[in-house]
């Protein structure tokens, strides 16, 4: 579907609440980030449908590598998992796949995954799927500052657009909208920079049981929204 004045054309969605979705079934915290992933997948789908350009999903942040070591171990296997299995059925979808955080933590069969994945999509014009992994909006300027200084910029020079274009993902445009489930109200560290005029919609519902009609209700909601920017 075309997409309309009101659609926002970047979505940032921080995708919170599988553990407590599994917990509340007696289920172990993975079966919530299982039923997470495939809950992305369709969620994929209908933000290309609905005309969102650019579709931003935090899946791992720099503090989750805090959490015990059988989860993260698990996390990392489904992204493994997703990376290596599904190019085929997005590949015909024409989506470009992207990445956004640190990638010097990951094994080298998942870093050899990502890039795969991000190789075999870089040609494609349709919807950019920006998948924040080790993701942190804190790391991402301290490497923009390490950036800045390697390059020997004046300090005279330094302005917003030399920040802007020494982080992660320079030609990804702000999120329009950015979304967060399981009625946590906070940023937890994305998009630090990028979200300065970003609209923000909460929703109480928890990750996995979000679906087309919730992505929907999110982007009506934005359409409401008067976006001053500072002006008037
Ligand atoms: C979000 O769900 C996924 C990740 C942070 C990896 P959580 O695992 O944070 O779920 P809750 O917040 O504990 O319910
Ligand atoms: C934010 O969720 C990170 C992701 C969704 C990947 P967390 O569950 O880690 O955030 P906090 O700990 O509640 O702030
Ligand atoms: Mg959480």
């Amino acid at each position: 579907m075309a997409q309309n004045a009101n659609t926002p054309s970047h979505v940032g969605i921080i995708m919170d609440g599988n553990g407590r979705w599994a917990t509340g079934r007696s289920l172990p915290r993975l079966a919530g980030h299982k039923k997470g992933a495939e809950v992305l997948e369709g969620i994929i789908e209908h933000a290309d449908d609905i005309g969102v350009k650019y579709l931003s999903v935090y899946a791992f942040s720099t503090e989750n590598w805090k959490r015990a070591s059988d989860e993260v171990s698990g996390l990392m296997s489904l992204f493994e998992y997703y990376l290596k299995n599904k190019l085929e059925k997005f590949k015909p979808k024409h989506g470009r796949l992207r990445f956004a955080g640190r990638r010097d933590r990951f094994s080298a069969s998942l870093l050899e995954a990502i890039e795969n994945f991000e190789r075999e999509t870089r040609d494609e014009t349709g919807i950019q799927i920006i998948l924040c992994v080790d993701y942190g909006g804190r790391q991402e300027l301290v490497d923009a500052v390490k950036n800045i200084v390697s390059s020997g910029v004046a300090p005279s020079d330094i302005d917003e657009a030399v920040i802007s274009r020494s982080l992660y993902l320079p030609d990804v445009p702000d999120p329009d909208l950015i979304i967060r489930t399981s009625g946590e109200l906070r940023m937890s560290n994305f998009w630090l920079w990028k979200s300065a005029y970003s609209e923000l919609y909460f929703t109480d519902t928890l990750w996995p049981d979000f679906d087309n009609a919730a992505l929907d209700e999110a982007v009506a909601a934005y359409a409401t929204r008067d976006r001053r920017k500072g002006g008037v």
